[in-house]
């Protein structure tokens, strides 16, 4: 983290805390349940998603040249690889013959052969071969390669945007959170898988929310986290809208500690050790610090509006935990753990935003992330039913 900002950050968080009360948003929010169960809605929400950089993978999942990796994302098959000479690259994961997927799982290999009929691409998404060539022989096979998606690599990990030809500008997408972004330093990380790609019977957005508040950590997590149930102040941090992202700042100390935090001159503050930062990017990403590495979130809409696609893993700086500290392994599993204890829980809210009969999920003040990530992804979409009511 950038330490002037780091720095601020800290001092905010003192004040949060001796004080023992939450910033608050100015109201309550109310999100209609069209937003997570309506086909209009959801056709906004899939217009940002193919037109947004996503970062479907860690740069250390396709390390080598030839490394290629496969995903799902918003119900494409994505095919990520990395050239002979170095360069991430993503196309649609499906053959110009018929349509079935060339590529499956991760791995390093030189060359795709379709399962179907033996078509056969290279790394560049070349279509270099079939069987019987000679019935093909007017068929320009320089023409025939897999569709190539926008894709860059930046600050660890690959983006890529999921229509072909438009552009992809990940600098100017993350904005003002880019310098932040690249601090972390992800590219000198290494991806330990937690989740591969989880399917939930919710909403996407529903499960972003539950990614932005630590209010239900005492209820679902009690044993995962060691969290005291009575302790139900978890709110004690603060949220900012950086462009169109969300950072959300959680002090990493108590009431007991500010006297002596106060007394230390602020060059002699370790910010990371003071406070961790949970960056939401919009509109799949989520980063969220945790002791020495960061989970790495990536959900996407699935096929309905009740669908969603979660892929969940830990990105660590080193191979071996400090002392006393879980492994890099450990960790990644630590965060199935969570997710797996989230995802009852999360279902359960999928029922009810397609069965209730409430209008409206309520956003309360203490939980402003989730304003701000509804507020963002309406302005971008230009969804008009959020009512903020003043209290
Ligand atoms: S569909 Fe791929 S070779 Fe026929
Ligand atoms: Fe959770």
């Amino acid at each position: 983290m950038i330490r002037e900002q780091a720095i601020r950050d800290v001092k905010r968080a003192l004040d949060i805390v001796e004080r023992q009360w939450p910033e608050l948003a100015d109201g309550y929010l109310e999100v209609p349940l069209e937003a997570y169960s309506s086909e209009a809605v959801a056709a906004l929400d899939r217009e940002l998603f193919e037109t947004s950089p996503l970062a479907l993978l860690a740069s250390s999942e396709i390390a080598k040249p030839n490394d290629y990796h496969v995903r799902m994302s918003v119900g494409r098959s994505i095919l990520l690889t990395r050239d002979a000479e170095g360069r991430a690259r993503a196309f649609l994961n499906y053959c110009r013959h018929r349509g079935a997927e060339p590529a499956r799982g991760c791995g390093n290999a030189r060359v795709f052969l379709c399962p179907y009929h033996g078509w056969s691409y290279d790394t560049k998404g070349r279509l270099t071969g079939m069987p019987l060539r000679d019935r093909f022989k007017d068929l320009d096979m320089g023409r025939m390669g897999l569709v190539e998606l926008p894709c860059e690599e930046r600050h660890g990990f690959v983006w890529v945007v999921l229509r072909p030809g438009h552009p992809i500008d990940v600098a100017s997408h993350l904005g003002p959170l880019d310098a932040e972004i690249a601090s972390i330093g992800a590219e000198r990380m290494t991806y330990f898988n937690a989740l591969p790609e989880e399917p939930l019977e919710t909403n996407w957005k529903s499960v972003t929310e539950g990614l932005l508040e630590g209010l239900h950590v005492p209820f679902v997590h009690a044993g995962t986290f060691a969290t005291n149930p009575q302790a139900l102040d978890l709110d004690l941090g603060f949220f900012d809208a950086v462009g169109k992202h969300v950072r959300w700042v959680l002090p990493m100390f108590t009431r007991a500690d500010v006297a002596r935090i106060r007394a230390t001159p602020e060059s002699e503050w370790k910010p990371n050790e003071l406070v961790a930062y949970v960056w939401w990017v919009s509109p799949n990403l989520t980063l969220a610090h945790e002791y020495y590495g960061l989970i790495y979130a990536d959900l996407s809409p699935g096929e309905k509006p009740s669908q969603a696609v979660f892929r969940y893993g830990w990105i660590s700086p080193i191979l071996e935990a400090p002392p006393g500290l879980p492994s890099p392994e450990e960790m990644a599993s630590r965060t199935a753990v969570a997710v797996r204890q989230d995802k009852p829980v999360w279902e359960g809210c999928g029922r009810g935003l397609r069965q209730g009969a409430h209008g409206a999920v309520v956003i309360g003040r203490n939980e402003p992330g989730l304003k701000l990530m509804h507020e963002s992804v309406a302005r971008q979409t230009g969804y008009a039913g959020l009512r903020v009511a003043k209290s």
